[in-house]
Parts: C-alpha cells; structure tokens; sequence
C-alpha cells in the first residue's frame, strides 16, 4: 500500500516511474543466471530503492505497527520492552532508509531531474547536475553500517520495514496542492499557511516553527516550489537554474548551508518548514491509509502522529 501510495503521489511523470521498474526487469532478464542471485528482487515491482522490506515474514499479520523516523537498536529494544508489557506490536516502521534500503537510497535522488524539470530547468540542465551528486552520495553511504538495526530486529524477531520516497512524496503532493490552492503573495503567508496543519502546529510548540531562513515576512514569494522528497539534498547549483527558470521561494524540510549561499546570491527566498514535522506529514498520509484499513499506527522516534481520518 505505501508503494501504490507513493507512485499515486510521485512528482514524475507516470511513466517515468515505470520507467524504474522496466529498467530493473530488462536488468534482471538480461543477467546471467549465475548472478541472478544478486539480484535485489523487490526491484522488480517497488520503484524506490530506498523503501524496503528489512526482517520479518511479509505475509505477517498486521494489527498495530510502531513508526519512528530514524530506528536504531535502541528504537528495536523500545518495541521490545511495549511487545513485553503486552502491547500488540506486530512490528517497526522506519521512515529513513536503513538495512537493505541504505545503499542504494541514493538512486532516488535521480527523481530530482523531473522535479526541477517540472518547475523550469531543461531535463538536460537537472540530469547533468543531478547525475554526479548521486554519485557523491552514493560514496558516502557504501561506508555506513547499513545492517545494525536489522540485526537487532531478527535478534528480537521484530518485523521490520522502512518507507521513505512514498511518504515524502505524500507531503511533497500535499503542500504543493496547498499553495496551488491558496496561492500565498508574500513569504510570510506561506509560514501562515504551514501554520494551518497541525504537524507544524505542534512541532512549534517543541521549539521547531518553519522559518524564513532567506527573505522576509513581507517580501513576494514569486512562483513556489517545495522540495520534501527526492531522498536527500540535491546539488546546490539548481539554485542558480531556478532563479533563471523564474522560481521565487523554495520551501524544503532542511537545507544545508551551501545551498542557502546560493539562494541569497540568487536571491531565492527560503522556507525551512522544518524536518519531524514535514517528515511526520507524509508519514500520517499514509498512516491514514493504513489506519482505514484497520492497522493502527502508533508514533515513536520524532513522529508527530496526526490522523485527518
Ligand atoms: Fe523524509
Ligand atoms: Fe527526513
């Protein structure tokens, strides 16, 4: 379901997505049949490398499932400990990729291309400027101990899965629908409007408001776009290509400071909505989903549940 979920709100073009899977198969059907066993099978039919089945039998009935955004062993030893007081946990949901879904995570990012394509930047442009930085991210996770949850989930037989791209995608949709729907004149409105759900709402009575980081209150948003998903950070010179492509506020969940050198030199205005929260956003659009389906989600780990059922 958070697959199906995911494709229903990807920002790519349909077939760009089943683009994915077609590659995976022609992949897979062109190996030999002595490295087939390599072969990831889930690719055949998910689309997101960084969204995966990590321990458990899949065909586990499902009742109550506890959903963190970052699960480590200590979040493992938590449902554990809920599993032991006689809580019906039938098992973790993690929202960044780990296990399996960590080292290829970064294959996601190639999503990026159709994004800024959609918002101006010629697909040339995006590919050429996305390709290396999937590179570059791709460098960094082959070094990480990608296994160790995992191992403390099948220690404890603890079912475990994580979903990243579909519900980042979720959000993605949902503001962008948002400030189509409401059109937001002056940067300040955009923050008035984020202050409108309740995620945002919450996570700013924990400390953690969106903020204006470039711009201000009173200054024109021009054209809005939101970047929630695409798996990580793109590269920083798409600033450049958005200010050309007539793009006036980039709203994300986090930018580095790299990127927001480049917006001031370009001057795009940035709204940082704020991680848990806009993560917790996409996370409860498909917790919805499942919730009506009769599997209730219980928040762990940074996720501010809110149901809109
Ligand atoms: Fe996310
Ligand atoms: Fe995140």
């Amino acid at each position: 379901m958070a697959i199906e979920i995911g494709i229903e709100n990807d920002p790519r073009p349909k077939d760009e997505v089943q683009r994915v899977l077609k590659d995976a198969k022609e992949t897979y059907d062109k190996m030999e049949e002595d490295k087939k066993e390599f072969f990831d099978q889930e690719r055949l039919w998910n689309p997101y490398s960084d969204t995966r089945f990590l321990y458990g039998d899949p065909d586990t009935k499902v009742k109550e499932l506890l959903w963190g955004i970052d699960v480590t062993p200590g979040e493992i030893a938590v449902a554990d400990r809920l599993r032991e007081k006689g809580q019906n946990i039938s098992g973790v949901v993690c929202h960044h990729p780990i296990g399996l879904a960590k080292v290829p995570f970064p294959q996601v990012i190639s999503m990026q291309c159709d994004m800024y394509h959609s918002a101006g930047v010629p697909i040339n442009i995006a590919e050429g400027l996305i390709n290396p930085r999937i590179s570059e991210v791709s460098r960094a996770v082959m070094a990480s101990n990608y296994n160790q949850t995992t191992d403390c989930a099948r220690l404890l037989d603890i079912p475990l899965f994580n979903v990243h791209t579909p519900a980042d995608n979720c959000c993605q949709k949902f503001l962008d629908s948002l400030f189509e729907k409401e059109n937001p004149k002056y940067v300040g409105d955009i923050i008035d409007l984020l202050m409108t759900l309740p995620e945002y709402r919450i996570a700013s009575k924990q400390n953690s408001p969106p903020e204006i980081i470039h711009g201000n209150r009173k200054g024109r948003a021009g054209r809005i776009i939101s970047k929630m998903t695409g798996g990580t950070s793109g590269p920083k010179e798409i600033f450049e290509k958005l200010a050309h492509a007539g793009v006036g506020t980039v709203v994300g969940m986090h930018f580095p400071d790299s990127h927001i050198d480049e917006a001031k030199k370009y001057n795009i205005n940035v709204v940082i909505a704020g991680h848990m929260s806009s993560d917790s956003l996409g996370i409860n659009l498909i917790s919805d989903r499942w919730e009506k389906k009769g599997i209730k989600v219980a928040p762990f780990s940074g996720v501010i549940r809110v149901s809109r059922n």
